[in-house]
């Protein structure tokens, strides 16, 4: 699976953006352990609060779907600079991503970037705790 071809699914997913408070469209694209794509676009409510972003989208209908090993996500926006993932989504994530888990940006200026998944949230939450 070739980088830009998970960004263009990511691309795609941008045109739904329901996005009439902020303008800020967002697209994501999952790819998971079993090599199947899911795609996600931010979808804000008029409770902003209720908004949900284009990752967890994408990782709700990976789940859903029975999908829940990633090995990969791309995200774009329709910022002119690379949109890194919230503090939420990258928690969410975590629950999902493989260890050797890539994210992958993308912007029109300077094109893909490609950051281990880890390095973004490095001591995730886990629930874990010591008897
Ligand atoms: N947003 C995402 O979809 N992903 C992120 O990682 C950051 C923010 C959305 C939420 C909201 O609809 C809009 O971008 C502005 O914050």
């Amino acid at each position: 699976m070739d980088d830009m071809q998970l960004v263009n699914a990511a691309l795609n997913a941008m045109q739904y953006s329901y996005s009439p408070y902020s303008k800020f469209k967002v697209g994501a694209a999952i790819l998971t352990d079993c090599g199947k794509i899911y795609t996600g676009c931010n979808v804000e409510n008029a409770s902003y609060g209720a908004a949900i972003c284009a990752e967890r989208c994408a990782a709700v209908k990976a789940i859903s779907d029975g999908c829940t090993k990633f090995s990969k996500i791309a995200i774009i926006s329709s910022s002119n600079t690379y949109t890194y993932p919230c503090g939420i989504c990258r928690q969410f994530l975590s629950e999902f991503f493989l260890k050797e888990g890539i994210v992958c940006l993308y912007d029109q200026n300077n094109g893909i970037k490609t950051i281990p998944f880890w390095d973004l949230i490095p001591n995730a939450f886990t629930g874990e705790c010591i008897e």
